[in-house]
């Protein structure tokens, strides 16, 4: 297993696999979250099933979780190696001349991204795993009704946060922008469609993450 890590090609499928790995968990986490505009009730619903069904929280929360650990471990690891080639080959040639910002900067929007995680967490996640696992408390029910479209709401009272989240959204566009097709071009899988692949990465690139600032300035100015 560890050998595949030794490998500069094994490091860049590993990175492919658990972004692609997260870029399907964006969108269904982007279709569910959208729920919260179009009918609250429903997102009420499909939360308290992936909330309680024991396939989501048993098997996959946990992929997921390993899923966001490893892909940001990763890309650490790969930027400090890729520092290190890049300094003995810059000196060769100007290496910025064929790269884009969004590419040279990967680790600082991932930074962003991983900071975010971790308030979105302490927002979200964290509360969610207090009330169900330590409270014990899987209704999902708080005064008599389902809490968790309230609760979303409550989160995006304070500008302060909202300013986070939009800031944060810009900087996943920033990183997908480039991070959705270099994914596809390390597991090899552009030959013969790049364009087309370059047009799907831009438009999820851009469609997700302006998605999520909507939800988030909807719930900020539409409070319930
Ligand atoms: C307006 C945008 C967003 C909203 C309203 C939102 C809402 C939520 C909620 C309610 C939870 C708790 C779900 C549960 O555990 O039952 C959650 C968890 C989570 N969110 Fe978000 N989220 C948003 C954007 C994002 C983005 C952009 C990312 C990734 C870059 C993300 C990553 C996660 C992860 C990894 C979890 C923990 C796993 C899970 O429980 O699904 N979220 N989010």
């Amino acid at each position: 297993m560890s050998g595949i890590f030794n490998s500069s090609i094994g490091r860049k499928i590993a990175m492919a696999l658990s972004a692609f790995f997260l870029m399907i968990f964006l969108l269904q986490h982007f279709v569910i979250n959208s729920l919260s505009v179009i009918n609250p009730d429903t997102f009420n619903e499909v939360s308290h099933f992936m909330g309680t069904n024991w396939l989501i929280q048993y098997i996959m929360q946990p992929v997921l979780i390993f899923g966001v650990v490893f892909h940001f471990i990763m890309g650490f690891i790969l930027e400090i190696k890729n520092r290190r080639a890049r300094q003995i080959s810059y000196a060769k040639n100007n290496g910025a001349a064929n790269s884009t910002w969004m590419s040279r900067n990967m680790i600082y929007s991932g930074m962003v991204i991983l900071a975010f995680i971790v308030l979105h967490f302490i927002d979200f996640w964290f509360p969610e795993i207090n009330t169900k696992y330590i409270q014990g408390d899987m209704s999902g029910m708080h005064n008599g009704e389902f809490r968790y479209f309230h609760e979303l709401q409550e989160k995006f009272l304070s500008p302060a946060r909202v300013a986070a989240y939009v800031i944060a959204f810009v900087f996943l566009a920033l990183h997908l922008l480039h991070g959705f097709t270099s994914a596809f071009q390390s597991m090899g899988s552009t030959a013969g469609r790049k364009k087309a692949m370059q047009n799907f990465g831009k438009a999820y690139a851009i469609i997700i993450p302006l998605g999520f600032i909507i939800i988030a300035l909807y719930h900020h100015l539409n409070h319930h």
